[in-house]
């Protein structure tokens, strides 16, 4: 079972805490040039990936002292907890297995006495013969016309991995085939998306890991009456929907014949799903070997984390680069900047990641948490996010420690383009990390044709304070394999954090206040009915009656 102490109570957390004094006041720039060794102390190689920490606020040190502090927590322990299936998800009483699903070794893992690889290699056949059917034309829709559209209806973890991953793979796309998405429960979502549509050649994936979601559920509905206005006889539907989700009674409930069920388990949470069944439409979009790529890279990344030694451990890095931020420079935002347009949609993947797993305040013990947990991840592509909030990360007044995510080949080599991104990728870098100062901006102001009063008034609003923490993450080429590695990074960063923070990162019951508090108004939306709230909803509410009709 998990260690159970408050990270702060620990020898190392002290030592981290006077080391922090003795760093805090250091610039980067000095760090470089009083070390010339601090590249290679500081990045790290793993097969086609650099990761280059040495910019950040730290010494080889820090690193170590930051291990110390996941020895004391007993971080390896945990990891071996998480492998072998122990039930460390304590509050919902689950296994956290999503490393089982891009397990290809010939190993058992036994859970409750069965082996799940047995069940996961089923499913993982299933999808298989799924998606060659697709793409062979073997499965028709109800015209026999082939399927050209596949629409992914789901939400959370059963949308944002699934919706990321095919974005990021779409030069890997097959043919004739587009991957579309229905997740929100405003009816514009799915009215745009299906009015491209023909539902002759349009294949729906339910995609719900509990099937009770309502947003999941109603979009599911308007899918199938918008299908059957033109195809007219139920009969038809089991042709055009299949479902992934571990609640089978439900998925039948809706409609769903058995055979059309892509079952997973209870032990994958939503977030760390994508491998699983609710991979399906991204096997679809890319064909299903792809997919197992996506999965063998994930699998190289659980090996590496599994058994490398935390100091040299990417996923163990990264997680003990965030707490040192959080904890002791009191940092309250991340910022993921991927230069690749096709991984755009990285950001949005790793707020629900992180967030949903490590947005607590309550620790193991059940006690509310004397430390900060997680922060607030946001961020967007580069070059785009340069000239929008770029901005204030180098002369705001908050530090935003942030991750520069590139691949070195483009997948799509036009001209000049990957020349052009790259230098603006190692360039935002070094100007966060160097800045700019009093006499370099004054030699560069000297050089225009100005007044010395006109330079002295505009030479504040040019100063970079420089020193603002940054990441590089460099990979060869973005490909299924690493995409699958680089998403394995951040997930095991989640849980590695999750453990230093004593807290449970495996359950979300901070979603569900909101939940049942929406399914009582609903009622009262559509119906006379007025329940008791305080002054401003009631008012919010009868003020949308009036205007709503
Ligand atoms: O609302 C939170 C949540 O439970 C997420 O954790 C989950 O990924 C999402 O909703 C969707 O859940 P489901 O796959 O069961 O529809």
């Amino acid at each position: 079972m998990l260690k159970n102490t408050a990270p702060t109570t620990t020898a190392a957390w002290q030592k981290l805490q006077a080391h922090y004094n003795l760093v805090q006041p250091q610039t980067l720039r000095d760090l470089f040039a009083n070390d010339p060794e601090r590249y290679q102390k500081l990045s790290l190689q793993f097969e086609d990936f650099l990761f280059d920490l040495s910019k950040n606020r730290i010494t080889p040190e820090t690193l170590d002292l930051l291990v110390n502090l996941a020895e004391e927590m007993e971080l390896p322990a945990a990891i071996e907890s998480m492998f072998r299936g122990e039930k460390i998800n304590v509050t919902e009483d689950r296994a956290v297995l999503h490393t089982a699903l891009r397990n290809f070794t010939d190993a058992e893992l036994l859970l409750d006495g069965a082996d799940i690889l047995k069940d996961v290699r089923d499913v993982q056949q299933q999808m298989k013969t799924f998606c060659d059917n697709i793409h062979n034309g073997t499965l028709k829709g109800y015209t026999g016309k082939t399927f050209k559209h596949i629409v992914n209806i789901g939400i959370g973890g059963s949308h944002l991995g699934p919706q990321m991953v095919c974005e990021a793979l779409k030069s890997y796309q097959q043919p004739n085939m587009e991957v579309h998405f229905i997740s929100n429960v405003d009816g514009t979502d799915a009215a745009e998306v299906l009015k491209k549509l023909d539902p002759e050649t349009t294949l729906f994936i339910i995609a719900s890991k509990t099937f009770t979601t309502k947003e999941t559920i109603s979009n599911a509905h308007t899918a199938r009456n918008w299908f059957l206005e033109q195809a007219k006889d139920q009969a038809h539907v089991s042709k055009h929907f299949v479902a992934l989700s571990t609640n089978t009674a439900e998925v039948e409930k809706f409609g769903i014949a058995p055979e059309n069920i892509f079952r997973f388990w209870d032990w994958v949470g939503g977030r760390f799903s994508l491998w699983s069944a609710i991979g399906l439409s991204i096997a679809c979009a890319v064909g299903y070997n792809r997919f197992e790529e996506l999965l063998r890279g994930a699998e190289a990344m659980d090996k590496h984390f599994r058994q490398a030694p935390l100091r040299q451990n990417v996923p163990v890095l990264m997680a003990m680069l965030s707490i040192w931020y959080t904890n002791f420079f009191n940092c309250q935002t991340h910022a993921i900047l991927p230069y690749d347009q096709y991984m755009r949609l990285l950001p949005e993947f790793l707020q629900q990641l992180l967030m949903e797993s490590n947005g607590k305040s309550t620790d193991r013990n059940g006690k509310p948490v004397t430390y900060q947990t997680q922060p607030v991840i946001w961020g967007a592509a580069g070059t785009n996010s340069q000239h929008s909030f770029f901005q204030l990360i180098h002369q705001g007044t908050i530090l935003i420690p942030c991750d520069f995510i590139a691949a070195a080949v483009s997948n799509n080599p036009i001209g000049e383009h990957q020349a052009l991104l790259m230098s603006n990728y190692f360039a935002q870098t070094e100007a966060l990390m160097k800045g700019k100062n009093q006499d370099e901006v004054r030699t560069e102001l000297e050089q225009k044709n100005m007044t010395a009063e006109d330079l002295e008034n505009l030479l504040p609003h040019k100063l970079f304070e420089g020193n603002k923490p940054t990441t590089s993450i460099m990979l060869r080429q973005l490909t299924p394999y690493n995409l699958g590695a680089l998403l394995a990074v951040y997930e095991h960063k989640t849980f590695v954090q999750g453990i230093i923070w004593n807290i449970y990162s495996f359950d979300q019951w901070g979603v569900e206040l909101g939940k049942q508090l929406a399914t009582s108004i609903e009622k009262e939306l559509l119906s006379d009915k007025q329940a008791e709230h305080d002054a401003s909803t009631t008012n919010l509410i009868q003020y949308y009656k009036q205007h709503s009709n």
